[in-house]
């Protein structure tokens, strides 16, 4: 194998000998075979180095001083499972060989050792090491997209798009701006983003800098000791203070006086900040999420957000589109929330019918997915007697508000929602799917192609 292809596999070698001689002459050979090579000449100097994961692979002679390379496998393995350990027997001493490859290890070797057959030996090991790797690195991805998929519902373009700019954004550790109508999914968005986060074991604080009256906003954020003003009369931990090491959510950020933005501003370039009435200097470990429902370009206009601060804030941006831009997310949805209403209610689940679908998917929704989801409520307390229609909204009882889209449109939404919806209530168990619907396997597959429907995306984590 060439230096080159070895590199690619990205796992070094970690050999334990206490002979000097032995050890350097073992670390050559490999080295030269393109292999990086760790020595150590005792366990105990390797052992506290590899942690669980580590892109490793151990060679270790088994008796040596102190602790053997028999009781560095048994403590290596506790750590990690699949790291591969491979061993130096004596000649002949097959009773040892075997006791190790019982206890675990992935092969070992005969002293003196046969170069070519150490060689094979050591590069199955690293292969075998990067795929168990990419294993549990796919295994983590598909985790983290099935709980995102269980939470920001929908499958439309718009939302899987951000669903990956969630996704690649969570593990970054830089400030992130959403800005998106009410109702569109902001604080789910926040919550995501800190949940699949290094920092999700920490607090996650949200502030909704609108609920706060404006003299009170400044010790929300830095918290006051007593006395600091004339209502201080009791010590008082800040926001900024309570999402150490977590994800600080600063909602409707532009309703937060200027002043105060100035001095946040100051916290976030500074990295500190003191109590009110305090001179101790504290840290400043957070990630911070903020949400806006107007468009910074104008919050700034109108003096609303200080520029400084918007360009602090926004090293990511994203957008959440309103409902009426992803009317195909719309069934799904509203099928998700009678579900969850009728759970929470005790009642009946009703699935809506071609008429209501169709009536849902033509009106606009200015209060987005938390206006959907009171309808949904609704739906379910007070559903359509049989063969009436269920009126959504008041306009379009009065007739003022039709559906837009022709007849086409709205019996592919209907389909599109029926399937989706069959997937998710057989968590993406096609078998079960094609009998539910009483569809040939072809049919189904073609259908699902043309909506952009994934069976992976129905799986419930
Ligand atoms: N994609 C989605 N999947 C599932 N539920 C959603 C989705 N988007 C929003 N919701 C639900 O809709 C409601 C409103 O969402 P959220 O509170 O996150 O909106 P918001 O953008 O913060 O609104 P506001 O600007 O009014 O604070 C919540 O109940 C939330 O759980
Ligand atoms: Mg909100």
């Amino acid at each position: 194998m060439t230096p080159a292809i070895q590199d690619a596999t990205g796992v070094e070698l970690h050999l334990v000998e206490d002979d000097e001689a032995m050890r350097s002459s073992v670390s050559r050979w490999l080295t030269l075979a393109g292999f990086t090579v760790h020595t150590h000449g005792r366990a105990t100097a390797l052992l506290p180095s590899l942690e669980y994961g580590a892109p490793a692979v151990v060679i270790s002679d088994i008796s040596m001083p102190g602790m053997s390379g028999l009781e560095l496998q048994q403590a290596l393995l506790k750590k990690d499972a699949d790291l591969p350990v491979i061993l130096f027997t004596g000649h002949g001493d097959i009773d040892m060989a075997v006791r190790a490859m019982r206890a675990g290890a992935y092969d070992f070797i005969e002293k003196p050792f046969d170069a070519e057959r150490l060689l094979e030996t050591v590069r199955r090991a690293c292969e075998k090491r990067r795929l168990v790797l990419e294993n549990r690195a796919l295994q983590m991805q598909m985790q983290e997209i099935g709980g995102l998929h269980a939470r920001l519902v929908g499958s439309s373009p718009a939302i899987s798009h951000l669903k990956r700019q969630v996704l690649d954004a969570a593990s970054v550790d830089a400030n992130v701006l959403l800005v998106g109508e009410t109702g569109t999914g902001k604080e789910v968005i926040a919550r995501c983003l800190h949940d699949l986060s290094p920092r999700s074991q920490a607090p996650y604080v949200a502030l909704n800098c609108a609920a706060i009256p404006a003299t009170l906003a400044e010790s929300e954020l830095f918290g006051h000791e007593p006395g600091a003003f004339t209502s201080a009369s009791q010590r008082r931990v800040g926001s900024l203070e309570q999402a150490t090491e977590g994800t600080l959510f600063l909602d409707e950020v532009v309703s937060m006086p200027i002043d105060v933005q100035a001095k946040l501003l100051r916290v976030i370039e500074q990295r500190e900040f003191c109590r009110l009435g305090s001179n101790r200097v504290r840290q400043a470990n957070f990630r911070l999420v903020a949400a806006m429902n107007i468009e910074p370009r104008e919050a700034m206009e109108r003096g609303l957000l200080r520029n400084d601060l918007y360009y602090r804030f926004n090293i990511l941006e994203f957008r959440i589109p309103p409902l009426r831009e992803r009317k195909e997310d719309i069934p799904i949805l509203f099928t998700m929330f009678a579900e969850q209403a009728a759970e929470n209610y005790q009642r009946d689940m009703v699935y809506p019918d071609a008429g209501t679908v169709a009536a849902l998917m033509g009106y606009d929704w200015p209060g987005n997915v938390r206006e959907l989801k009171n309808v949904a409520t609704r739906f379910i307390l007070s559903p359509p007697a049989q063969g009436e229609p269920f009126i959504p909204f008041k306009a379009a009882a009065s007739g003022v508000e039709r559906p837009e889209i022709g007849l086409q449109e709205q019996v592919r939404a209907f389909e599109r929602s029926l399937i989706e919806d069959a997937l998710r209530r057989h968590n993406g168990n096609i078998r079960a799917v094609l009998e539910d619907l009483r569809l040939p396997r072809r049919t189904l597959n073609e259908k699902m192609q043309r909506y952009g429907l994934m069976r992976e995306a129905a799986i419930q984590p």
